[in-house]
């Protein structure tokens, strides 16, 4: 028989959960399995799911849908979404507490399963989640990996897309540093829309806003819908998955454990990798202006005590 990829979504019952499965079934990756802990809603998922393929021209109806993490047995990916969201007025970093203790269960199971598979995590504090999920699995860092700067690159070039009047499209800019409101770093100083620097389409004031839009993208959803976002984030994270179940290299901001690139050890920050089958392959040192070193450097203190937080958690 022809096997196809497996992909596990862990959470799937939540809104970002079922967006990635929502982005997979239409690009058809592979079988999909959808795990919740309150099996009714992967359930509701699925089914809501199976039920668009008649329209839109896909088959979705042999899903998997359940609580019981043995279901992912064999995985090639697992996608972990599980956790809560934030809520309106809440930081990325208030979730520690609660999401922690999730991911950390969760990844024992992963570990027990599907060892051999590429784990994408997207549940927040994203990057000290990968810290935990690394832990906790001891799978080498190229099968560890966050998502989350696809999200806040799709959102950078949305942002700079609408100033300067553009396609989307034609623009590329990527977004490095911790997935946090504060330490997000939109990399400016190579940004390029159409090959041609973005400074000739805006003003440094401009950028200043599109830089802040940026960081506080998640906020701004989260404010307007009363929860935070999912389509974008499913978007990204499916996109993660493409690149590895079709093998396809992409080089995409991920977040991954630095040891010694960017001078930076023993730290979980969003920089640009090679996404292959094998996972995060290979990671690109690119040339940072000093303001942007500056934000890094924060990002990676602040990354630090997140990570000494989550390390109370590992037991
Ligand atoms: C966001 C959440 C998903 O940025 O982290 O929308």
């Amino acid at each position: 028989m022809i096997k196809r990829p497996k992909i596990a979504i862990i959470g799937a019952g939540g809104n970002v959960g079922a967006a990635v499965a929502q982005w997979a079934v239409q690009k058809e990756l592979g079988e999909l399995v959808l795990i919740d802990i309150k099996p009714g809603p992967a359930e509701g998922r699925a089914l809501d799911l199976a039920q668009c393929g008649p329209w839109a021209g896909f088959n979705a109806h042999r899903y998997v849908a359940t609580d019981k993490a043995e279901a992912m047995a064999g995985a090639d990916v697992v996608v972990m979404t599980a956790g809560v969201p934030r809520k309106p007025g809440q930081s990325r970093e208030e979730l520690i507490g609660i999401n922690a203790g999730i991911v950390r269960g969760i990844c024992a199971d992963v570990k027990k399963y599907a060892p051999d598979c590429v784990l994408i995590v997207v549940s927040n504090p994203l990057d000290a989640m990968v810290f935990v999920a690394k832990q906790v699995t001891g799978f080498p860092r190229e099968r560890v990996i966050g998502s989350a700067g696809v999200l806040d690159s799709a959102r950078f070039r949305t942002y700079l897309a609408m100033a300067a009047g553009v396609s989307v499209e034609d623009v590329q800019a990527f977004v490095l540093g911790a997935h946090t409101d504060k330490d997000m770093v939109p990399i400016v100083s190579n940004a390029m829309i159409g090959n041609v620097p973005v400074t000739r389409f805006l003003s440094a004031d401009k950028l200043t806003e599109v830089v802040e839009n940026t960081k506080k993208g998640g906020a701004t959803l989260t404010g307007l819908i009363g929860t935070s976002a999912w389509l974008a984030p499913g978007a990204g994270t499916c996109l993660m998955v493409e690149a590895i179940v079709r093998d396809q290299g992409r080089v995409l901001p991920c977040s991954v454990e630095l040891q010694g690139e960017y001078g930076i050890k023993d730290a979980f920050l969003g920089v640009p990798v090679k996404l292959t089958a094998a996972g995060a392959v290979e990671i690109y040192e690119i040339e940072l202006s000093a303001s942007e070193q500056e934000a890094f450097a924060k990002a990676v203190a602040a990354n630090t005590d997140l990570m000494n937080i989550a390390r109370g958690f590992l037991g």
